[in-house]
């Protein structure tokens, strides 16, 4: 990167450079307490009472049809408890789409960055053109089970909450590409752990082309990981070079 994407500004946050008033903000949480009673241990409390008394995300919905099970001879039996393989493939259906979105956000980034490489931005949208691919097999891995791939299962839910933080770093305006590809990392760190353990879920149920066809997807996450990784490295060491 030509300009620097860290500027040394006014201390605005830190206590260093005001201990008058750092003396006056003490003496002012001494008279005024916070006005919630109670300690660390009465929230904690008061968390498990609401996690007795709550119901759950959602549900993972049966299966309408058994059609697609039949397509092939190796992948028709169900399993034990298939719908907890069913809520992770929706979770990885969520994250596989958002991870899209997240890429053309990335990518916006890496475009307007003063000095973009195109080469970066090449790989970006090779990776992203792969996230999409990963969601279509899910999509098809969930049809040959039987599911409804547009449900929105618990997993998938909790995938859609997780993800917030990220978007919102990556689409603010104000974010540098440094900043935005951490974030990518969180994502693409998920995605090889996720991926594994579908492979695992899916061998277990008995589906092991559903399997096959992950693995490829594995090695691709693993590519993405190593690359983003990489990006971040040379990024950093650029800036400080
Ligand atoms: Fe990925």
């Amino acid at each position: 990167m030509s300009e620097p994407q860290v500027t040394i500004g006014t201390n605005r946050t830190g206590i260093q450079t005001s201990p008058q008033d750092t003396a006056r903000q003490l003496e002012a949480t001494r008279m005024f307490p916070a006005d919630v009673p109670g300690d660390m241990s009465d929230y904690t409390a008061e968390r498990e009472r609401a996690i007795r008394e709550a119901d759950l995300i959602g549900s993972v919905p049966a299966p309408g049809t058994t059609k697609g099970m039949l397509k092939t001879a190796l992948d028709k039996t169900i399993g034990k408890a298939p719908e907890v393989l069913i809520d992770k493939l929706g979770e990885r259906l969520a994250f596989e789409r958002t991870g899209v979105r997240l890429y053309e956000a990335m990518l916006a980034k890496a475009t307007s960055a003063p000095g973009a490489d195109p080469a970066v931005v090449d790989t970006l949208r090779q990776i992203q053109a792969e996230e999409l691919e990963h969601m279509n097999i899910v999509r098809e891995a969930i049809e040959t089970l039987g599911g409804d791939p547009t449900a929105m299962t618990p997993c998938a839910d909790v995938a859609g909450v997780k993800a917030m933080g990220v978007l919102q770093v990556l689409t603010d305006p104000r974010t540098t590409v440094s900043q935005s590809m951490s974030a990518i990392l969180t994502i693409e760190l998920e995605d090889n752990a996720a991926w594994e353990l579908l492979i695992e879920l899916a061998q277990k149920g008995g589906h092991p082309l559903i399997a096959k066809r992950f693995k490829h997807a594995l090695e691709q996450e693993e590519t993405h990981l190593a690359t983003v990784r990489e990006f971040i490295r040379k990024d950093l060491l650029a800036q400080v070079s």
